[in-house]
């Protein structure tokens, strides 16, 4: 009987909580700040700021609504320029592409440049490249496997792992190595193949495990997100910085992992890493 009590009692309390986690926080956005000291990073360049985002997940309307929020954040951050790290879309469905233009309406008043790598839910039920139109009539630079030169920095974008259509290598030989070398990537846990010499790998993919515990513990880890979940890694292979993302996958909920937009100071490792 009182065992029957205790796993009711429990169960109330995880119900609970992921209606809490589904109502609230999974659309409270937050503003995370780091500054990321990079050994590599010229000392005279300007430090640059990045608004990385990731993950809005698009399929309804809540999913637009937080990302309308984030987009909203960005363009109030005002930064250098905006990384879009993958998962624009949950999945393809009739007027996805409308709904992914009314996205970046929200961009809009930011004036400076954007890029865009896909994710492996920008496969599901279709292909990356059908975003391609409506990301370059937003203004946004689309790589798949593609170098862009752009504030002094070689923007490496790599095409999803997961749908297996990443060629990193193919593109790091169209990068100039004499410049900083910024490679984006969705998948976290690619970070593994790259090669020393890249300054920095921006990705997301992980959504910081979206449930976590009180002390920072995310059971659910997806695959090639798994060992690299959230935030700055310095020592990985290549310095890397992983996003908790703006959606959900899954259970539309998160706990102890709210969505965010990551603004990020690059500079030299002399500028060392602080939150704030
Ligand atoms: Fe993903």
């Amino acid at each position: 009987m009182r065992l029957d009590r205790i796993l009711w009692g429990a169960t109330a309390v995880g119900a609970g909580a992921l209606l809490y986690g589904a109502l609230f926080e999974a659309h409270r956005v937050q503003v995370r700040r780091v500054r990321l000291g990079l050994p590599g990073w010229p000392i005279g360049l300007k430090p640059l700021r990045v608004a990385l985002v990731a993950d809005f997940h698009l399929c309804d309307r809540p999913s637009m609504r937080t990302a309308l929020r984030a987009a909203r954040l960005v363009v109030a951050e005002d930064p250098d320029v905006v990384v879009i790290a993958g998962d624009i879309l949950n999945y393809w469905k009739a007027g996805c592409r409308a709904e992914v233009a009314r996205l970046f309406q929200g961009f809009a008043p930011f004036r400076g440049r954007m890029l865009a790598v896909p994710g492996n839910h920008d496969y599901f039920g279709g292909d990356a490249e059908w975003l391609r139109p409506v990301l370059e009539e937003a203004g946004v630079v689309y790589l798949r496997n593609e170098v862009w030169s752009h504030a002094g920095v070689e923007w490496i974008g790599v095409d999803s792992a997961m749908a297996r259509r990443a060629d990193p290598f193919g593109a790091l030989l169209k990068a100039d190595p004499s410049r900083p070398m910024v490679v984006v990537w969705h998948e976290p846990d690619a970070v593994l193949s790259l090669p020393r010499g890249i300054d920095l790998m921006l990705s997301g993919h992980s959504h910081g495990g979206q449930f976590r515990t009180p002390w920072g513990w995310a059971p659910a880890r997806s695959k090639l997100g798994y060992r690299y979940v959230d935030g700055f890694y310095p020592r990985a292979p290549v310095p890397l910085f992983v996003t908790r993302g703006v959606g959900v996958t899954g259970p539309p909920t998160r706990l102890f992992c709210p969505p965010e937009v990551s603004i990020l100071t690059l500079g030299p490792v002399s500028e060392s890493l602080h939150e704030a």
